[in-house]
């Protein structure tokens, strides 16, 4: 399968690709995760992605298709994959479907993530995340059991520098304004699925299983 899970800042992308990516043996691929990771490296790519990222803006166009076309070189992507926060823009669309394309496959799935901008704010501004797995909290929705320390690893949770009041409501502007039209391109291609992302994280991955399930065929 090679999914594209879709969704605005906070919709919970992050959250249900580790179900999927688990339950179906296909490598998450997080744009996001990518970039904060070359930030933190401080590799050319990183640096430069980071003034992007920490003002909630999104980085070139060019930049990301070569760092997904190259990511997608890896032998783990061969079977399938799941991309999360890619594409963002329609170029990035068309691009992702010309390297498909060369390889005789394409998109099987879009799943977008449908939250509301209230509900989404409260989301990001209130995300915890661990400094040693990556794993994601919330302080309002899913708390850690000891505060501010991972449960599953015990290191320290940090706030991403993006998910700042100022800073997520920027990020869903944008959102709004370069991410949104892809639902049109998707839609048109008919593989745009979209699953009630407002309910609790069970029941939205329990939605997303049925979707995957039926999308199949
Ligand atoms: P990225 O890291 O991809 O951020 P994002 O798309 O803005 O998504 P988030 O990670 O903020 O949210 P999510 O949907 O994964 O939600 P999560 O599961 O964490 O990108 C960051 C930046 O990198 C971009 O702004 C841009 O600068 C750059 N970038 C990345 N890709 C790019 C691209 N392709 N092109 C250009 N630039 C790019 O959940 C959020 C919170 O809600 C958590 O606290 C979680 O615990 C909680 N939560 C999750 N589900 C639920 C639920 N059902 N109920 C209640 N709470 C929930």
């Amino acid at each position: 399968m090679r999914i594209v899970l879709f969704g605005a800042p906070g919709s919970g992308k992050g959250t249900q690709a580790v179900f999927i990516s688990r339950d179906h043996g296909i490598p998450h691929i997080s744009t996001g995760d990518m970039l904060r990771e070359a930030a933190r490296n401080g590799t050319e790519v990183g640096l430069k992605a980071r003034s992007f990222m920490d003002r909630g803006a999104l980085v070139p166009d060019e930049v990301m298709i070569e760092v997904v076309a190259q990511r997608l070189e890896m032998d783990d992507a061969n079977k399938g994959f799941l991309l999360d926060g890619f594409p963002r823009t329609v170029e990035q669309a068309e691009k992702l479907d010309e390297i498909l394309k060369l390889r005789g496959a394409g998109i099987d799935l879009v799943l977008w993530l449908e939250v509301d901008d209230r509900e989404l704010v409260k989301r990001l501004t209130s995300r915890r995340t661990c400094s040693g797995c990556g794993a994601i909290y919330n302080l309002l929705f899913q708390a850690p059991k000891i505060p501010d320390r991972c449960d599953k690893c015990g290191s320290a949770l940090n706030q991403r520098v993006d998910d700042q009041q100022a800073t997520a409501e920027k990020r869903l502007e944008v959102y709004q304004i370069q991410t949104s039209p892809l639902k049109e391109y998707y839609l048109g291609r008919g593989i745009l699925k979209k699953i009630d992302g407002a309910k609790t994280p069970d029941e939205v991955y329990s939605s997303l299983k049925e979707t995957l399930r039926s999308g199949r065929g």
